[in-house]
């Protein structure tokens, strides 16, 4: 009879939604009784936190949940636990073709983990996929850092781009309260934390579903609201947001961007196509004039803004010069940073069954092309802060080199420069940089600008 405790082990894929969503769940294991495990095969409890975005992110789960449904043979009290994207779209089909699963659990039901373990441990499987109204979370959830943290504003979609299956497995918009937000903000202030990310799939439509509209007729909770309600919260020097919608990106928001200084000055908004035929077919709702008017209005309230978005090429019937306004726009906007993608026919969504699908060859080859852009541009980008100085907020020792400590600068950058991570964690440090590269630069401290109290 073993007395060891009971460890577990998270493996989370996909976006900052899940890995806000493991955060949560491991607080809830480490409150009934559970250990981190880091090495997987040492834990008695493991969970993938799963995601379905494109074909490869799924069978990647399958191949890590095979290895772990073999040791189940050898260690019958192993729990196996498939959570996130892929179990919302499989439910039950998962136990048919895992059976080793004990659990499956969309991700609507993360903060339930509690209970559901609770039926598993009595004996049942468990399959938790039907929609329901996410609970506030009570637990403390257990972060990977101590310095930046995420903080879930709205879950859910309620857009229908017709390539993506995220309003299939996360369901319909619920927003947080903002007095649920700005406590939450409050215990991380509290706790030492510097920097909040506020999230949502689609962030601008914070508080459409929320009660209350103005006199004026707008919603009284919308995310320049919110962004005014929590920015005094003590302690949180820096706040970022994301994933921007072009449709709902105002004028109103970027103005209390510029007027809110915790705010940092870095925007993910992506634009998936350059080609408003494309972007038509993939029910985006916009053109390519009205993104280029939302950047060109941010940067006159913030010339120096870091601009970051995604973009998936090979969508169907995808044109060799429907590709190339993809370029262009890459070209004429110049991003700090661009995550692309080859179009992936997701299940149950309009265009994977659309006839005009695009071989690999032609898909990666325009992937190769855009990233190359990417690249260079992003290079561009990195020139500006040459001998500049940069406030940074330093969250890691540099992986590759222990005498440099590593953080973002407002913007996003990445940065290195030398110093010791037991004193400078957590701090805002200036930091003259001295080298650039595409995606991150090098520098020197300066005297520190706040103190870690
Ligand atoms: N809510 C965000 C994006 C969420 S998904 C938005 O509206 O922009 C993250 C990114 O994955 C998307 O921006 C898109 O670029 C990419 N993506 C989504 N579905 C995809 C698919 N079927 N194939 C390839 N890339 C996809
Ligand atoms: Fe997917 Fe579109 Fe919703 Fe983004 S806005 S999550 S791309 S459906
Ligand atoms: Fe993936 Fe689900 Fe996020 S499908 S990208 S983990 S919302």
């Amino acid at each position: 009879m073993t007395t060891s405790p009971r460890r577990y082990h998270i493996t989370t894929f996909g976006c900052q939604m899940n890995k806000a969503d493991s955060e949560r769940m491991a607080g809830i294991l480490e409150d009934m009784g559970f250990e981190w495990s880091e090495d997987p095969n040492d834990a008695n409890l493991i969970l993938y936190n799963t995601c379905t975005i494109r074909d490869n992110a799924e069978q990647k789960v399958y191949s890590y949940l095979g290895r772990q449904a073999k040791r189940k043979h050898e260690q019958p009290d192993l729990t196996i636990v498939v959570a996130g994207c892929v179990a919302q779209q499989e439910g039950e089909s998962l136990l048919r073709r895992v059976p080793e699963v004990d659990m499956v659990m969309g991700p609507q039901h993360a903060n339930r983990l509690k209970d559901l373990l609770q039926q598993v441990f009595d004996g049942n499987q468990v399959v938790a996929t039907e929609p329901i109204h996410i609970m506030e979370d009570i637990t403390k959830p257990r972060r990977d850092t101590t310095v930046t943290a995420w903080v879930n504003v709205i879950y859910g979609c309620n857009e229908r781009c017709t390539y993506c299956v995220v309003p299939n497995v996360r369901g319909v918009e619920q927003s947080r309260t903002p007095d649920a937000i700005r406590s939450e903000m409050e215990e991380l202030g509290r706790q030492g934390y510097k920097e909040v990310t506020l999230l949502g799939q689609n962030i601008d439509a914070y508080g459409r579903d929320l009660p209350g509209v103005t006199p004026e007729g707008r919603h009284q909770h919308t995310l320049t609201d919110l962004l005014d309600y929590v920015h005094d919260v003590p302690g949180i020097e820096r706040i970022r947001f994301a994933t921007s919608h072009p449709r709902y990106f105002t004028e109103r928001l970027i103005k209390a961007c510029a007027e809110l200084p915790k705010v940092c000055e870095h925007f993910h908004i992506p634009f998936q196509s350059g080609d408003n035929e494309v972007l038509k077919r993939m029910s985006r709702g916009y053109t390519h004039e009205k993104y280029r008017r939302i950047i060109d209005t941010i940067r006159q309230y913030m010339p120096d803004a870091s601009i970051s978005a995604d973009a998936i090429v090979g969508f169907p019937g995808e044109t060799e010069a429907q590709f190339e306004n993809t370029l262009k726009l890459v070209e004429d906007i110049g991003f700090d940073q661009l995550n692309t993608a080859a179009y992936s026919p997701r299940p149950g969504t309009p265009a994977a069954v659309w006839d005009e699908q695009l071989s690999e060859e032609v898909k990666s080859d325009r992937l190769q092309r855009l990233n190359h852009l990417v690249a260079i541009k992003a290079a561009e980008r990195s020139q500006r802060y040459m001998g500049r100085i940069e406030e940074v907020l330093v969250e890691e020792q540099n992986p590759k080199d222990k005498t440099q400590v590593m953080g973002r600068t407002r913007g996003n950058r990445l940065t290195f420069f030398t110093g010791d991570i037991q004193e400078l964690k957590g701090q805002l440090v200036n930091v003259r940089i001295t080298e650039v590269r595409a995606f991150s630069l090098t520098g020197e401290a300066l005297v520190p600008v706040t103190s870690n109290q």
